[in-house]
This record gives C-alpha cells, sequence and structure tokens, in this order.
C-alpha cells in the first residue's frame, strides 16, 4: 500500500546525498541560528557519549547507514562493520569518508532495499540512526523481526531518531500536522517529496518494544533526540 511513498521516500535520499550533511551540520536551510544550533550540537555529542558508553563493540551492522556520520563513531568501537543502504549515491560519500577518518577498519558496504532484505550473518550490535522514524507504521513489527534475526546470541541494539517538535514555528518550518505519518521535504533546487516520517514518544515506545520481547531502554535528550538501547528479551 504504501510502495509508492517508499520509492519516493528512496529516491528523495538519492537525490539529497550531496546536501544531506547540510542538515546534521546546520548549514544552508538548516540553519535554525546560533542558538538552536548550539543545542543541537550539544545533544548531539550527549547521544555520541551514550553510543560509547554503550560500546558497539565486535561485529556491528548499520541499517541506513547514510553518508557515515554515525559510522565514523562505530568505527572508533566495532572490529568490523556491514553498512547497509538503498542508495548507491550515500554509500559512496561514506566510503569515502570512513577512508579518510578510519582506513583501518574494515566496512563492507551492502546496497539494499532494508524492506526487502535479510540478514546475511549475526552480528553483536545492530545501530540505525534516523532511520526508525522513517518506517511506515504497517512495516514497524516486521522491521524489529529484522533487527532481531540480525544479532547474534547476547547481541544488542541502539537507535538514534528525531524527536517531535514541539515549538510551532519549527512544526510549521517541518510541515508537520500530528496525526499524518507523511511529510514533505523539499531539496535546495526546490523539487519536493513526500516521505515517511513518525516521531515517538519514549515512554510509549519503550513498552511498545517491551510488548514485542524487546528489553530496552529509550530516552530522550532536551529538544531534539530521542535514542535508545537494548537486546531481545
Ligand atoms: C534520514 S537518512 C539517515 C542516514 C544515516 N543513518 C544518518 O543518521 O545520517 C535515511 C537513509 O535511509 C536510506 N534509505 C531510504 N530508503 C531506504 C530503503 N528502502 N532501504 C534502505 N535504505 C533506505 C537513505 O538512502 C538514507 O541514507
Amino acid at each position: 500500500m504504501d510502495d509508492g511513498l517508499l520509492e519516493g521516500q528512496l529516491a528523495y535520499y538519492r537525490a539529497r546525498a550531496d546536501e544531506y550533511d547540510e542538515w546534521f551540520l546546520r548549514s544552508g536551510q538548516y540553519d535554525r541560528g546560533p542558538v538552536w544550533n548550539r543545542r543541537w550540537f550539544l545533544e548531539l555529542e550527549r547521544v555520541r557519549r551514550e553510543l560509547d558508553r554503550f560500546g558497539p563493540m565486535g561485529e556491528v551492522l548499520e541499517l541506513a547507514c547514510g553518508t557515515g556520520l554515525w559510522t565514523v563513531e562505530l568505527a572508533r568501537h566495532a572490529a568490523g562493520i556491514t553498512a547497509v543502504d538503498a542508495s548507491p549515491e550515500v554509500l559512496d560519500i561514506n566510503r569515502a569518508r570512513l577512508q579518510e577518518a578510519c582506513a583501518e577498519i574494515s566496512v563492507r558496504y551492502v546496497r539494499a532495499d532494508l524492506f526487502d532484505w535479510s540478514p546475511d550473518d549475526a552480528y553483536d550490535v545492530v545501530f540505525f540512526g534516523f532511520w526508525l522514524s522513517h518506517v511506515p507504521p504497517g512495516r514497524f513489527a516486521a522491521f524489529w523481526d529484522l533487527v532481531r534475526s540480525a544479532l547474534r546470541p547476547g547481541g544488542r541494539a541502539f537507535f538514534v531518531d528525531s524527536l517531535r517538535p514541539e515549538a510551532p514555528a519549527e512544526k510549521r518550518r517541518l510541515g508537520w500536522t500530528p496525526g499524518d505519518h507523511t511529510m514533505l521535504r523539499r531539496l535546495n533546487d526546490g523539487r519536493e517529496y513526500r516521505i515517511v516520517k513518525i516521531f515517538y514518544d519514549p515512554v510509549d515506545l519503550e513498552a511498545r518494544l517491551a510488548d514485542m520481547g524487546w528489553r530496552f531502554s529509550v530516552r530522550r535528550t532536551e529538544n531534539h533526540l530521542l535514542y535508545g538501547f537494548g537486546e531481545p528479551r
């Protein structure tokens, strides 16, 4: 039912590959001014520290790895990384970033559609950054089954994602309407795409994961980020 939406979502990320990092780095259309930006970077730093404490060691699977903004963080801990994404454009950027930042780590790149892919190995850690919010509601359970199936006994998962915006101005800027699980996104050249975007409440998500057999801790930073870590029960 959501095939067209998912195709559009992937087309958006493929077309956005070269400008994706502007969002993370808060430049261009994503610059919200020094105060807002500073808070964003502080909150990102908090999640990075949480990821360090979690320790993504051993063999790590990164789902929807994108341009490598989190792959470089994983590379500081992991023995090996398998990085999966459906966009060849972001995989190229990821590869170049990793070669420059930490050429000593071996990263295996897999170009695959995560809605039609099964892990071909078992991992100590599965990580996904800013991906859960792009999984349509009807595919939520199947996605978590995929994560579970990728883990070795004793394996763990960690994710980070966007927290629901509270400020009316930010909601307007994002074009987000509560109750709608899609959002319109615009590239720098003005092209528009509709994508899936779901904001989870930390308490609700933790309870839902518990019902599905996960022991997960879901937390938030002050304004911007949702993150969680845990393991199958
Ligand atoms: C919001 S970005 C997150 C990238 C990266 N994890 C990060 O945090 O910077 C979403 C990523 O999902 C990828 N993607 C979109 N649809 C996909 C699909 N069906 N299968 C695999 N990857 C997909 C995009 O290419 C993009 O790299």
